[in-house]
């Protein structure tokens, strides 16, 4: 049995035999029942393997959930240039990885501090890893989908959300799951277009489940409906075709709290036409 699932076969046997409690630090934190994470460090193949998938850069702000010995972090420092910061419940593994930090010649870029992963404030960060167990990793979605922007990415070591399809997942050894953090889309948008010659108003309806979304728009308030094609979220960054008047419209924009806008290009080649367009979300009754 490899050492990760003895680790958690004997914290499921101690959750058992003490009828619950947990053994572990996390104690106060961890629902009975449920096996508190243990540390076991990421191999260098799985943190190569969780920041390549992330694509990390020099501008992003690495944010490890429960960081060990602090390894993410301080390698997305030394190897990508990028800020990082690390929790763990754990105050040695805090300090070891603090030293890390410092004989890295990182220390100015990321730093540690002991903390529950509920307790953090992650809305700076633009990439999130996590390498918990998975009752631990689904309890933590509501926060993250709550506090971190569209288009945070979120890599997930092995244990995935269990609602949440991934928008990437890779095999290499071990199971990586990539999640994009979707904009909120959801609802009713009034978009302004020129189609055409003439400028047409667009009643549009968006469903969504996560990253995946689909719906329709209502033409000129009361006419034809036309399906969405080909809709899809990434992140703040939306797409979708709509075929009127004998032409695919394939609209790209981004998404605010309230509003959303981009361009829309019709035909080919010498033929292509190219507008912007914009949309306004539709409050009903009871939104603010
Ligand atoms: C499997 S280890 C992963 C360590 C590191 N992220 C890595 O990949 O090498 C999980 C870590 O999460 C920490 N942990 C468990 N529950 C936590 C909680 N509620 N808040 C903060 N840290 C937690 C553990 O102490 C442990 O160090």
């Amino acid at each position: 049995m490899d050492p990760w699932r003895l680790r958690v076969w004997l914290g499921v046997l101690c959750a058992v035999v003490l009828g619950g409690a947990s053994t572990a630090h996390a104690a106060s934190i961890t629902p009975p029942g449920e096996v508190p994470t243990p540390y076991l460090p990421s191999t260098q193949v799985a943190v190569e393997e969780m920041l390549r998938l992330a694509d990390v850069k020099p501008s992003d702000l690495v944010v490890d959930l429960g960081s060990g010995d602090g390894r993410i972090p301080i390698t997305a420092a030394t190897h990508f240039g990028a800020r990082g910061f690390g929790v763990d419940i754990d105050a040695k593994l805090v300090e070891e990885a603090n030293q890390n930090a410092h004989k890295a010649g990182v220390a100015d870029r990321v730093r540690f501090v002991q903390q529950d992963v509920f307790e953090t404030d992650i809305k700076e960060a633009t990439v999130v890893t996590l390498y918990l167990l998975t009752g631990l990793v689904n309890r933590l979605k509501p926060k993250l989908m709550n506090e971190l922007r569209p288009g945070t990415r979120i890599i997930a070591h092995d244990f995935g959300f269990q609602d949440w399809t991934p928008d990437r997942s890779v095999n290499i050894s071990k199971n990586y799951f990539l999640y994009v953090v979707p904009a909120n889309v959801a609802g009713s948008w009034r978009l302004e277009a020129t189609v055409g010659d003439a400028q047409h108003t667009y009643d549009i309806e968006l469903k969504q489940d996560h990253q995946k979304i689909r719906g329709g728009a209502r033409v000129n308030a009361g006419g034809g409906f036309l399906p969405l094609f080909e809709s899809r979220l990434d992140g703040d960054r939306i797409r979708f075709v709509l075929v009127d008047e004998g032409r695919a419209h394939h609209f790209e924009g981004r998404v605010h709290a309230a509003y959303m806008e981009g361009t829309v290009t019709a035909g080919i080649g010498s033929g292509m036409v190219k507008r912007t367009w914009r949309a306004e979300r539709v409050l009903t009754r009871g939104e603010r």
